[in-house]
């Protein structure tokens, strides 16, 4: 866990943090960069003296610059990076108890879903998925021993947005914890501890990482006590992250900004086009007026990110048809990374979630909008959706 923050983590805007904030150049050689730190183990001085390192998996160098950096852009005490989203998520439900109960989305990624009603319900978790838009469903799920209250905003792949602040401050009258999942907005266009949040979670391996090259997790989280017990549950169950995996994260961190930039102008004109689509029966973007979530999304958000979904009017055949026709979206999984890609949600990210209460309506397609250029993603779009038709 790194918090020994140096002067430069905290001062300057988010650009100026995303590029500098955890490291500095290197004193014995003037690299710019951090370097990829392999040791497994460090040298001691004497038993117990060492310079803040003995064993990598309880802290390495590279991870260290990683941690700073990114609890720095979420304006967070403590950060603590993990070998996957799934992983930090994980470290975090391992707060919970038997008998302690936590309340989900109804749309919550499909694998988030999974780990709480496959491995954490079967432990003794109770668990109850809740549209978190709706005040009476959320009001009735509270109970005695809930422990967390799981927020994801915008949502995979419904792209619901959730008023953080609004459900922190229930939360917070019941001693419940709030923990967001920032992967879709990244720290870049929202910031959930400033709502109110107590732990935000992300998948790195989505904007953060933002090149389709590494898998990742995050949690940052301001109290020092709760960064302790996760921090003791990142050594004892081990689920870090190697040392160049921590350093390709970092590498994109510091093009997060820009990159974000493009990626809501890009996600913008596509639902542009989707809007006026005959093929389209309705666009899913926080970014559109008339989303149910904009006006929170305004509120929360500097930007409505890079993920567009959508349902086809000629259902699931047509939404298969338009994720076979594109030719610059790329038909896979993931999102969040310099190309575009597009995908079947019911079929492959959220197959998991089929026949539950987070089952995906087949006609939906999800777009992860990349930062190509806007003339041939809406170009290319349009060309398998008249195909569709
Ligand atoms: C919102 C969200 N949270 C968590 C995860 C899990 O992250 P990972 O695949 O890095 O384990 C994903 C992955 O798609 C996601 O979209």
């Amino acid at each position: 866990m790194s918090d020994d923050r140096s002067r430069v983590d905290d001062a300057g805007a988010f650009e100026t943090r995303a590029v500098h904030a955890g490291h500095e150049p290197d004193p014995a050689t003037g690299a710019v960069v951090p370097a990829v730190s392999l040791a497994s183990t460090f040298a001691q001085d004497a038993v117990g003296q060492h310079q803040g390192y003995e064993y990598a998996r309880t802290g390495n160098p590279t991870r260290a610059a990683l941690e700073r950096c990114v609890a720095s852009l979420e304006r967070a005490a403590h950060g603590l990076a993990f070998a996957s989203g799934m992983a930090a998520e994980d470290a975090v439900l391992r707060l919970l108890l038997p008998g302690e109960h936590v309340i989900i989305p109804t749309d919550a990624y499909g694998g988030t879903y999974r780990l709480v009603s496959s491995v954490y319900g079967p432990a003794g978790i109770e668990w109850t998925a809740v549209d978190l838009t709706d005040p009476e469903a959320l009001a009735a799920a509270w109970r005695e021993e809930t422990r967390v209250v799981w927020i994801e905003t915008p949502t995979n792949p419904l792209l619901t947005v959730v008023d953080i602040a609004a459900i922190a401050e229930l939360a917070h009258d019941r001693g419940v914890l709030v923990v967001v999942d920032n992967t879709f907005a990244t720290p870049y266009l929202q910031q959930p501890l400033s709502f109110g949040a107590d732990v935000v979670v992300h998948s790195t391996t989505k904007y953060l990482g933002g090149h389709s090259d590494v898998v990742g997790g995050f949690v940052a989280v301001d109290d020092d006590d709760l960064a302790q017990g996760i921090a003791y549950l990142q050594n004892a169950a081990g689920a870090i992250p190697g040392p160049f995996d921590c350093y390709l994260v970092l590498r994109g961190v510091r093009t997060l900004a820009v990159r974000m930039d493009r990626h809501c102008e890009n996600a913008r004109a596509v639902a542009a086009l989707l809007t006026e689509h005959p093929a389209v029966a309705e666009v899913r973007y926080p970014g559109l007026p008339g989303h149910p979530g904009h006006q929170v999304a305004r509120r929360q958000m500097r930007g409505y990110g890079g993920v567009v979904s959508f349902t086809c009017a000629g259902g699931e055949e047509a939404a298969l048809r338009v994720a076979a026709s594109t030719r610059i979206f790329t038909l896979a999984e993931s999102l969040g990374a310099v190309e575009s890609l597009i995908e079947h949600p019911a079929r492959m990210t959220h197959a998991s979630a089929t026949g539950s209460p987070l089952a995906v309506d087949a006609a939906l397609v999800r777009l992860s909008v990349g930062i190509e250029s806007q003339v041939d993603l809406v170009a290319d779009l349009k060309q398998a959706l008249d195909a569709a038709e």
